[in-house]
């Protein structure tokens, strides 16, 4: 079965599969891989650092991704990832598709429009998504209440989000917040979404870049945890893990999961996670066949 929708067409994937940003994780390696399985992968501009990393890692993504099925591209995230400015001249030299996330593009759209770059938005609330609607993004992402990372208190459950935005939102959306598997998938798709985006699924993979330990305990979290239901559902101002002095050097990645940790129960390798995805979608659709009797 054939999965291009107007993401697969604007980023070049083969399937309507983004990798969330991760920061302090996101290299370019794990981007590649997530483009070798077919789908878009992230580089997360915080974690190359230096606009000089940044071009390094832009390369070797590039080399290690020639000819695979997938695509990938840099996230800025607004607000907390230094020198964004130069990072962005960097994506723009080498030109790479962006993505922008956080706080407000505003400042940062005339050089990616001047750039020429592919540029998604990822947005948590459907008003922000609309104030950037009106800046020319090529993709807008929403990301539902149910989602990981850096939380904004007035956020709305996923399906409410996405319903609602996909009826205001005139180019492709990307449906985030609490996704990874099949049935979520396609659960996106059906309420308008033209993709998907996850992170948290893409944290408990074989490639990942964080402790066994630490991929452990995410498959046992499930989503009526007390403390992680608190964290995903009454989040707190915006931080960063490491805006608290009293957190361990190394961040418990654990604790920064979401409610996609309800359909986390293994750790595959990113093409298995991928392939479970898109095959499991299509295994649902065939057992939908009967509708088309009627
Ligand atoms: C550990 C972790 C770190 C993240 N860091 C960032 C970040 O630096 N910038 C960003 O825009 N999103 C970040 N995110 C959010 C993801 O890119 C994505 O939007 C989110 O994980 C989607 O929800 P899901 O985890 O339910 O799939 C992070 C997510 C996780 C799990």
């Amino acid at each position: 079965m054939e999965w291009k929708t107007s993401v697969t067409e604007l980023l070049g994937c083969k399937y309507p599969i983004l990798q969330g940003a991760i920061a302090q994780l996101g290299n370019w390696e794990f981007a590649a891989c997530v483009a070798r399985a077919g789908a878009h992968g992230t580089i997360t501009a915080s974690v190359s650092g230096t606009p000089e990393k940044l071009r390094e890692h832009i390369r070797e993504c590039r080399k290690a991704t020639a000819g695979s099925p997938g695509s990938f591209g840099v996230n800025l995230s607004i607000g907390i990832t230094p020198r964004i400015e130069e990072l962005l001249e960097v994506c723009i030299e080498e030109k790479v598709h962006v993505e922008t996330s956080v706080f407000k593009p505003d400042a940062l759209v005339p050089g990616i429009k001047a750039g020429g770059l592919t540029w998604i938005h990822k947005a948590a609330r459907v008003k922000d998504a609309l104030h950037a609607q009106e800046l020319g993004p090529d993709a807008i992402i929403l990301v539902g209440l149910e989602g990981a990372g850096i939380k904004n208190p007035e956020q709305l459950p996923t399906m409410t989000t996405i319903i609602w935005g996909r009826k205001q939102i005139k180019v492709p959306l990307i449906a985030a917040g609490g996704i990874g598997d099949a049935h979520g998938f396609l659960a996106a798709r059906g309420m308008g979404a033209d993709g998907i985006m996850m992170g948290s699924a893409f944290l408990a993979t074989q490639e990942c870049p964080i402790k066994e330990s630490i991929k452990e305990a995410i498959i046992k979290l499930s989503p009526d945890n007390p403390e992680l239901r608190q964290r995903v559902m009454v989040p707190g101002p915006p931080r960063r893990p490491t805006d608290d002095p009293s957190e361990p050097r190394e961040p418990d990645f654990s604790r920064a999961v979401s409610f996609a940790t309800g359909v986390i129960d293994h750790i595959p390798t990113v093409q298995e996670l991928v392939d479970s995805i898109i095959h499991g979608a299509e295994q649902i659709l065939d057992s939908w066949q009967f509708l088309k009797t009627r």
